[in-house]
């Protein structure tokens, strides 16, 4: 074998990261180090397979993906959609299962039913405007926030929110509902569209790996 250049695999922090981390570790890709709560280190290696791994806010991972800073990229498909950055989408891994909605108290129904002109507060700005412009035909206010989303109808900021659902219990807790599904989503692998190409080989072979291991598909 000739002289193998590094690979350079982002995560998602947070959510994402303990399930992507313990599904590379069944098919033997691992990295002890990066399991440790304590280390300040912010970028893992593995010298054995040649590989480098890292951890970064999800919005952040399509950046540094579609630069090529990182060959692949693990993160959700609402991150996907929202940041829009050109890089492939090539692997389902099933988990981090959940729905982005539109949510509000059960009050504002009736303002989506009546197209009416409302303030919509969300993390997600590209996927509320491509919902509410083009698909629904309404013209709305988008408000950006960056977390703690469901206290925006709560203290009046706005009438409805884009936002994550995944067991519904923030919205119960708040009294809130969902009103509509915008879609489905779940943790992605991303490569790198030049690197698709250059270490096609390498890169298929761990996408094939982390696909026959995955069983939370099922
Ligand atoms: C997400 C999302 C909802 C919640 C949904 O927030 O924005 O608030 O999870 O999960 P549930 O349906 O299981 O209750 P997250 O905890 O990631 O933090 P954030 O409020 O800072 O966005």
């Amino acid at each position: 074998m000739g002289e193998e250049r590094y690979l350079t695999i982002a995560l998602t922090k947070g959510r994402l990261a303990k399930q992507t981390i313990s599904l590379f570790e069944k098919v033997g890709i691992t990295c002890e180090e990066i399991n440790d709560p304590n280390t300040r280190r912010l970028i893992f290696v593995n010298e054995e397979l040649k590989l480098h791994f890292f951890l970064a806010k999800g919005p952040d991972v399509p950046t540094y993906v579609e630069y090529g800073a990182a060959d692949i990229g693990v993160v959700g498909k609402d991150t996907i959609i929202e940041e829009h950055r050109k890089i492939y989408e090539v692997l389902d891994l099933g988990f981090g299962k959940c729905r982005m909605c539109v949510c509000g108290p059960e009050s504002a129904r009736e303002f989506l039913k009546s197209q009416e002109q409302i303030r919509v507060a969300t993390k997600y700005p590209n996927i509320a405007k491509d919902y509410f412009y083009n698909q629904r035909n309404q013209t709305v206010e988008i408000i950006k926030l960056n977390g703690s989303i469901e206290l925006a109808p709560i203290v009046g900021l706005s009438e409805v929110i884009v936002d994550i659902v995944e067991t519904g219990s923030t919205l119960r807790e708040n009294g809130l509902v969902v009103l509509e599904e915008i879609c489905p989503l779940s943790a992605r692998v991303t490569v790198n569209p030049v690197s698709m190409r250059m270490e096609n080989e390498r890169i298929t072979r761990i996408l094939r790996q982390l696909n026959e291991r995955n069983d939370s598909q099922l």
